[in-house]
């Protein structure tokens, strides 16, 4: 199964409650929800009263991933705002399995997530600790990006490991520059779960956006 997950930030933001409705509508899996900081990242994005209005209104899982410098600092409210995955940075962690264990406990998904200059072999003492890894395909902080075509081995070393393990079906998600023209070289490299901002939410015609990607996918 391929899992879409759009991404907020290339949204309307004036219109958001229709926009990820229409998401939803267009048969989107997830919803991703970019936290940024201008400090990990040099951008800054929304916290978490958007991640607990879109909880409260939406049934659709919100798949959250934190671009901050101190995620452990954060992780309690990011679950309590309604986080279903948590994505965090390993660059930024001081004990990355301590962070996983506390947002599985708080009752979210954990996720461990690369930017492109980290080596995929960092995440490997953590897989069984979360639920989903998530390699980046752009220096995270900005949607609307081109992809980094390096990153896609990643993804397919990464699966590798995965499958080495039995671990059927593990959630490998990938971040940024995912058009319909490249989502199948993605998904043949291994990913499962795909986030398009502006692919998506750049589009006038959401559901027709995600149609597309998802018709691209099998091809
Ligand atoms: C980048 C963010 C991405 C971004 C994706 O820092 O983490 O989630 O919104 O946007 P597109 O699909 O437009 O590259
Ligand atoms: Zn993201």
């Amino acid at each position: 199964m391929i899992y879409i997950s759009p991404s907020i930030l290339a949204s309307n933001f004036a219109i958001l409650g229709e926009q990820v409705a229409a998401a939803q509508a267009g048969g989107a899996n997830m919803i991703h929800v970019d936290v940024m900081d201008g400090v990990f990242v040099p951008n800054i994005s929304f916290g978490f009263p958007i991640i607990k209005s879109l909880s409260a209104h939406f049934s659709i899982p919100l798949d959250v991933h934190l671009m901050i410098d101190d995620p452990d600092r954060y992780v309690e409210l990011a679950c309590t705002s309604g986080a279903d995955f948590l994505t965090v940075h390993i660059e930024r962690l001081a004990d990355p399995k301590k962070t996983l264990q506390k947002i599985r406990a708080l009752g979210a998904h954990p996720s461990l997530t690369i930017s492109p200059k980290t080596p995929v072999q960092s995440v490997f003492p953590y897989i069984n600790y979360a639920d989903m890894i998530l390699i980046m395909t752009v220096e995270p902080g900005f949607g609307g990006q081109h992809i980094i075509p390096e990153t896609l081995e990643k993804v397919t070393c990464l699966r590798e490991e995965t499958e080495r393990r039995g671990l059927r079906g593990y959630k490998i998600e990938v971040d940024g520059g995912i058009r319909a023209e490249n989502i199948k070289s993605a998904v043949d490299a291994g990913a499962n779960v795909i986030v398009t901002g502006s692919a998506v939410f750049g589009e006038p015609d959401i559901p027709g956006a995600i149609k597309r990607l998802r018709e691209a996918a099998q091809q």
